[in-house]
C-alpha cells in the first residue's frame, strides 16, 4: 500500500470514530438530562453540590476555612448551609496573642508535647520583625542567591560555608550572594546569650538576617515564610535560589553549571530537590516528625527534602503570594509542597540531590562529588576539605 492511501484509510477511520463518539455523547445527553414537557433542560432550583463534613484534625479543619475564605464562590454560600465550620473571624496572619481556643477545639490538648502547644497557641501569628537585615545584599542582581537555614550557635558551621561552597562572588554575570536565616534563641530557654558574637559576626560578614520569633524545629515554616517575605521585597531580582540547612555540602560550580544549561521555559518554575512523593505524617511518638491524629490527618502533598532545594526567583515570588492560604505547617518542607500544591505546581525530582548521604565507601574519592548538588550531612571541616580538592584543576575523574 503506499503512503498516501494508508493516510486517506486512516483519516477514514478517525472520521468514524468521532461520528461514533459523537452519537455515544448525544445518545447519554438525552437520556442523562431532565426535561419538561416542551423538551426545555430544567435548571435545577437547589446547589446541586454538597459542601463536604468538616474534617476532625484541627489544621485541617482550619485549612479548609481559610480555603473557602479564598473562594468566592463557596465563601457566597458558606452561610446558608448551616456551615459546621462557621468562619474565623481571627486573622491567621497577625494574632500574636496566645490562641485560647485551641486548649479546649484540639481534643487532649494538655497532654501534647509542649513544642505541639506552642505551635498551635502561635499559629496565628507570623509578622515578626527583622531585627538584623541586610538591605543592600541585592544591590547587584544576583543569579543565584543562597538562602542557608542557620541557629544563633552554629558560629562554625557558617564560617565553613563562608570559606567554602557559600562564598560570594561578583564576577560576569554569575554574581552568588549568601545569606543566614536566623531566629531567635532567647534566655527563657535557658540558651547563653551569644547576641554580642552575633552582632560582631554580622557586621563583619554582613549576611546575617535575624528575625524576632524563637528558633525552634517546629517555626521553621515560619523561617520559611519570612525568608520569602524578605525575598519579595529586597531581594525580587533574584534569578536563582538555593535554600538549605547549614549542615550539607552543595557544589555550588555544579549548581551554576546546571543552571546556566536550563531553557528559559524550565528556569522559570524551576524548584528541584530531593522529592518525597505520597508521604503522610508519622505517628509514632518518638519520631521528631511525629504528628498527632487530632493535629493533622491525609496524605502530604511532593514535598522537596528540606535538606536543599532549587527554585527560580520568580516561582519564589508566585510561592511568597500564596503563603497567606496556607496555615503554617510543624515540618517546613511539607508547608513549601502545600504552597507549591496551591500553585499548582509539583517539585521535580533530581538525582543529584543526596540528602541521605552517598555510599561510605565514596564519601573519601573527591570525584564522587564532582557532579552531584547536595549531600548531607558534612561537618565543618568536611566542607572545606572536600571544596579545596575541588577547587585542584588537575582533578582526574
Ligand atoms: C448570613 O449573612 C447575613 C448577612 O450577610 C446575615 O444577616 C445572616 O444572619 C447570616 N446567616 C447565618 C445563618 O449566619
Ligand atoms: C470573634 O467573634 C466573637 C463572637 O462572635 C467575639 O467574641 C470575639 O471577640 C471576636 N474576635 C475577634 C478577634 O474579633
Ligand atoms: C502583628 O500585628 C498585630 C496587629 O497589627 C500586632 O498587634 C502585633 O503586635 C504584631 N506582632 C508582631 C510580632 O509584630
Ligand atoms: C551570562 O549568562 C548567559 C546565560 O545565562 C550565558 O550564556 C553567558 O555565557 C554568561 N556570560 C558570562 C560572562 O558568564
Ligand atoms: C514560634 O515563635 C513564636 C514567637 O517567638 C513563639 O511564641 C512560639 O512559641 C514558637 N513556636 C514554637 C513551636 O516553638
Ligand atoms: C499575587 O497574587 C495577586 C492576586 O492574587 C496577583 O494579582 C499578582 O500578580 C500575584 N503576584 C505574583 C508575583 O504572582
Amino acid at each position: 500500500m503506499s503512503v498516501g492511501r494508508r493516510r486517506v484509510k486512516l483519516l477514514g477511520i478517525l472520521m468514524m470514530v468521532n461520528v461514533f463518539i459523537y452519537l455515544i455523547v448525544e445518545v447519554s445527553k438525552s437520556s442523562n438530562q431532565e426535561k419538561n414537557a416542551k423538551g426545555e433542560v430544567i435548571i435545577p432550583k437547589e446547589k446541586f453540590w454538597k459542601i463536604s463534613e468538616p474534617p476532625a484534625a484541627y489544621w485541617n479543619r482550619e485549612q479548609e476555612k481559610l480555603n473557602r475564605m479564598y473562594n468566592p464562590i463557596l465563601n457566597m454560600f458558606a452561610n446558608q448551609t448551616g456551615d459546621a465550620l462557621g468562619s474565623s473571624n481571627i486573622s491567621h496572619l497577625n494574632y500574636c496573642e496566645p490562641d485560647l481556643k485551641v486548649t479546649s477545639i484540639v481534643a487532649g490538648f494538655n497532654s501534647l508535647p509542649d513544642r505541639f502547644k506552642d505551635f498551635l497557641l502561635y499559629l496565628r501569628c507570623r509578622n515578626y520583625s527583622l531585627l538584623i537585615d541586610q538591605p543592600n545584599k541585592c544591590a547587584k542582581k544576583p543569579f543565584l542567591l543562597l538562602a542557608i537555614k542557620s541557629l544563633t550557635s552554629h558560629f562554625a558551621r557558617r564560617q565553613a560555608i563562608r570559606e567554602s561552597w557559600g562564598r560570594e562572588t561578583h564576577g560576569g554575570n554569575h554574581t552568588v550572594v549568601r545569606v543566614f536565616l536566623l531566629g531567635q534563641t532567647p534566655p527563657e530557654d535557658n540558651h547563653p546569650d551569644l547576641s554580642y558574637m552575633l552582632k560582631y559576626e554580622s557586621e563583619k560578614h554582613q549576611d546575617i538576617l535575624l528575625w524576632n520569633y524563637r528558633d525552634t524545629f517546629f517555626n521553621l515554616s515560619l523561617k520559611e515564610v519570612l525568608f520569602l517575605r524578605w525575598m519579595s521585597s529586597s531581594c525580587p531580582d533574584a534569578e536563582f535560589i538555593f535554600k538549605g540547612d547549614d549542615d550539607v555540602f552543595v557544589n555550588t560550580h555544579h549548581i551554576l553549571n546546571y543552571l546556566n544549561s536550563l531553557s528559559q521555559k524550565k528556569a522559570k518554575d524551576l524548584f528541584i530537590g530531593d522529592v518525597i512523593h505520597n508521604a503522610g505524617p508519622h505517628r509514632n511518638k518518638k519520631l521528631k516528625y511525629y504528628i498527632p491524629e487530632v493535629v493533622y490527618t491525609g496524605v502530604y502533598p511532593p514535598y522537596a527534602g528540606g535538606g536543599g532545594f532549587l527554585l527560580s526567583g520568580s516561582l519564589a515570588l508566585r510561592l511568597y503570594n500564596v503563603t497567606d492560604r496556607v496555615l503554617l505547617y510543624p515540618i517546613d518542607d511539607v508547608y513549601t509542597g502545600m504552597c507549591l500544591q496551591k500553585l499548582g505546581l509539583v517539585p521535580e525530582k533530581h538525582d543529584g540531590f543526596k540528602t541521605f548521604d552517598i555510599e561510605e565507601k565514596n564519601k573519601n574519592n573527591i570525584c564522587s562529588y564532582l557532579n552531584l548538588m547536595l549531600v548531607h550531612s558534612r561537618k565543618p571541616q568536611e566542607m572545606i576539605d572536600i571544596w579545596s580538592r575541588l577547587q585542584n584543576v588537575h582533578l582526574k575523574c
